[in-house]
């Protein structure tokens, strides 16, 4: 069955991005030219997804607004002959099918994704994670829907992860299959360096099928009431229903500062117009390298 539905849960605080956050989403903090959650939809769009279902809350409506018409900036556009700009803001309204559910108490990214059962019903759906930026020339969801579409499983994104991050993240263990492709045995949430089976972390990309809306229901909150998705994943593990596809290319948490401001410049670095005068900028700042 074709995927066609991405859900993107952006309904979070963002304690971590206080006070940026306290009332402009994380999802919305510009990554140079655009907001961080266009970076998202773009990618899911590339990779042949339409219907994105936000999962958000009532304080962060501007981020499904983003992906709307603005007629008065359009008719300004239009009026003062800025076509080029016109184009692109009418194109950012126009990219996806966009619906929104509501998630009325923040209890966590399981939670968030329990929210759109009543939309996928009983279709396979991707999930995207709002403030997971990745790059690569094959995009990360679109990696994830190939192996879908081959073996009709549930099946997550991983990265390898340094040492000394293993306990931040979900971590697998499993088998490898073929190259990259693993079956995983189990999931472990944040567990220490010298326990975790591997360092393959779950990253914020997903196809899932609807029989994760039973393992979600059935999981407990965690010390801070929070439901996790790995949990529901784990439940999946437990029955053989999982796969992971190993995910390259360049990752940003727009939640963590040092990603978020490393994110900024990797694009700004792309760009011609501003790469020598940013990098001169740059080198102002940091002391030389000996
Ligand atoms: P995070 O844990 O990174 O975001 O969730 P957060 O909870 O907003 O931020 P911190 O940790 O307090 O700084 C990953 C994604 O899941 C969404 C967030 O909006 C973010 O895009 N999320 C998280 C929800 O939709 N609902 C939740 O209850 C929690």
């Amino acid at each position: 069955m074709q995927v066609r539905k991405v859900v993107i849960p952006v309904a979070g605080w963002g304690t971590r991005s206080l006070p940026a956050t306290k009332n402009l989403p994380k999802e919305i903090l510009p990554v140079f030219r655009k907001p961080a959650i266009q970076y998202i939809v773009e990618e899911a769009i590339a990779s042949g997804l339409s219907d994105v279902v936000f999962v958000n809350q009532q304080n962060k409506r501007i981020i499904e607004d983003h992906f709307d018409h603005n007629l008065s900036l359009e008719q300004y556009l239009e009026r003062t002959g800025k076509t080029a700009l016109l184009e692109e803001v009418r194109r950012v309204a126009e990219m996806a099918n966009v619906i929104v559910v509501r998630q009325k108490e923040q209890r966590g990214l399981g939670h968030a994704v329990a929210c759109a059962r009543e939309v996928i019903k009983d279709e396979p759906f991707a999930v995207m994670v709002g403030d997971d930026l990745m790059f690569h020339r094959d995009p990360g969801i679109h990696q994830l829907l190939d192996v879908f579409h081959n073996e009709h499983m549930p099946v997550v994104g991983v990265m390898e992860v340094p040492r000394d991050k293993v306990s931040r993240y979900g971590i697998i263990d499993a088998e490898e299959y073929a190259p990259g492709l693993y079956r995983i045995r189990g999931v472990l949430e944040k567990p220490s360096a010298d326990t975790a089976p591997s360092r393959l972390a779950i990253v914020g990309r997903y196809v899932l099928t609807p029989e994760v809306f039973s393992h979600l229901e059935a999981a407990s909150p965690d010390a801070s009431g929070e439901i996790q998705l790995t949990d529901a994943l784990a439940g999946l593990a437990r029955q053989n229903r999982l796969l992971a596809v190993k995910l390259y290319g360049q990752r940003f948490d727009i939640g963590d500062w040092v990603d978020y401001l490393a994110a900024n410049i990797y694009f700004a670095l792309q760009d011609d117009e501003l790469h020598d005068d940013l990098s001169a900028r740059l080198r102002d700042f940091l002391p030389p390298v000996r």
